[in-house]
């Protein structure tokens, strides 16, 4: 019998990309401006570039379609990237990291609590929190101090997941939780961007801090796990209860301790620091550009009167969705995603050999000048339905797509619109005098010093 023929070699030409002897310039240059690193290289290179590194093939893909083609036509062919390996030791096999038939079990495991009709359960929570959040704010102001917007947002959205998901107070440690998060996504940052990370056995004080993490976000999760056995998951009805039910088909077992630990510190992690992020920019661009702000106030005005948000209000507050479609264009917290691949493959024209790693940036693509015209502009107009049409698939894609796109989305974004309704019915928000916003990318994308706010009271037309 004649052995099997070998698989034919996928075509494609070498990728362009810099020379190997400019690797260390380039790994010097991106450790100190990351973005005007990735903008130089596509335009000098185009849409798919080589990157030459010393213990690793990486390409960058910078066009839509080549996005396409990683997140939906061919994502059999690609795993999760670095970064997420590098959160193994927290998440575990939870939703983010989990590949293949454990993927897809944990995902329609996970998915009723996200769907549409069961997201209006939560709207009373979240519009709550928030609330109780700009009282204390509007206090804050009151007695002329300045608020993080970044820090609140953080503390915000966590206490929302917890409530919702897990019935869970995290309110009291929910700086802790902050602090271990970014901790945690500081040190896989460094770890991920240096030639050799030291292992994690090796008690350097980076590793240390990691530990530390670790350590704090496991014992709040051993303590929202032990309060839901103690009370029995059947007494509640949120995702974690839900999960603590499912019983396997053939072998009627129930999910192991340690997943139902790795489910849990995924929702923490993956559901409270995105969305704060995402409001933190938003408010900071309001606080720039006081016509968009204004705009929105008018739409809250007409469309709610001076009452809390609802469920079926979201659809009407349509400039609202523009100014947060807006600001994730401009600043998708995660803005940079990877894979690498399992097989040779083939992007818009080029070889990607087996093993090679591959990055691409939603912050890159939104900024595109093929797709975006004057891309450095915020006009929440462009996502009017008239300026979307024709718009190139994956030239938008702030929560990734295909099969694996964010199972938090519409949660996510109903939560942000809620927050900022509460919020801007109540104040208009201003920029501390001197305070200066950058860019920090620690694995998402945040506000470098934070955003520090002053608040305006809302002077409301009044009824004749
Ligand atoms: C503005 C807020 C958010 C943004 C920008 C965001 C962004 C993303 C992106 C880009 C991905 C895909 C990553 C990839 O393909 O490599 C993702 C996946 C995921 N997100 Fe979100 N996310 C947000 C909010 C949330 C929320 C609120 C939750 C949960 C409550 C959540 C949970 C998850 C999970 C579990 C995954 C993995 C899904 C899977 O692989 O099946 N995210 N998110």
């Amino acid at each position: 019998m004649s052995a099997p023929a070998p698989a034919p070699r996928a075509q494609g030409k070498r990728a362009p990309g810099p020379s190997n002897w400019r690797m260390f310039h380039l790994f010097s240059d991106f450790a100190r401006d990351s973005i005007a690193t990735l903008h130089a290289m596509r335009e000098r290179y185009g849409d798919v570039v080589r990157w030459p590194m010393p213990h690793d093939t990486v390409h960058v893909v910078y066009h839509p379609d080549g996005v396409k083609h990683l997140l939906q036509d061919n994502y059999r062919n690609y795993i999760k990237g670095p970064a997420y390996l590098a959160m193994k030791p927290f998440i575990g096999e939870g939703l983010l990291l989990a590949e293949g038939d454990n993927w897809l079990r944990l995902r329609r495991l996970t998915q009723p609590p996200f769907h549409r009709h069961n997201l209006s359960r939560f709207v009373d929570t979240m519009v709550h929190f928030a609330s109780t959040t700009f009282d204390r704010w509007e206090e804050v102001n009151r007695q002329g101090g300045t608020l993080d917007a970044e820090k609140e947002m953080m503390e915000l959205t966590l206490v929302i997941v917890g409530a919702t998901l897990l019935s869970a107070h995290l309110s009291d440690s929910a700086s802790h939780i902050g602090h271990s998060v970014s901790d945690m996504l500081e040190v896989i940052e460094r770890r991920v961007n240096s030639v050799l990370p030291v292992p994690l056995a090796i008690p350097t004080p980076n590793n240390r801090r990691f530990l530390r993490a670790k350590k704090t976000l496991d014992a709040v999760v051993a303590e929202v796990l032990e309060r839901k056995h103690r009370l029995g998951p059947e007494k509640e009805n949120d995702m974690l209860s839900m999960l603590m039910q499912v019983r396997d088909q053939d072998t009627g077992e129930g999910m192991s301790d340690s997943l139902l630990h790795d489910s849990v510190m995924t929702m923490i992690i993956a559901g409270h620091e995105t969305s704060a992020n995402t409001l933190a920019w938003a408010w900071y661009r309001l606080s720039r550009h006081p016509d968009v702000e204004q705009r929105v106030f008018e739409e809250l005005e007409q469309v709610l009167g001076g009452r809390p948000p609802t469920l079926e209000d979201m659809p009407k507050l349509k400039y609202l969705q523009r100014v947060l479609e807006e600001i994730l264009r401009l600043y998708p917290a995660a803005w940079m995603l990877a894979r690498r691949a399992l097989e040779e493959d083939v992007i818009s024209g080029f070889h990607i050999p087996k093993g090679s790693l591959i990055y691409f940036s939603p912050y890159m693509v939104h900024r595109h000048p093929d797709f975006w015209p004057d891309p450095e502009r915020f006009d929440p107009d462009r996502f009017l339905p008239e300026n979307q049409e024709g718009r190139t698939r994956f030239s938008y894609f702030p929560f990734g797509g295909g099969p694996r796109q964010c199972i938090g989305y519409q949660f996510a974004m109903m939560e942000i619109m809620l927050i900022l309704a509460v919020g801007l019915q109540r104040f208009r928000p201003r920029l501390a005098e001197d305070h200066q916003v950058g860019i920090r990318l620690v694995i998402t994308m945040r506000p470098l010093n934070g955003v520090k706010l002053r608040l305006e009271p809302r002077v409301r037309a009044q009824a004749a």
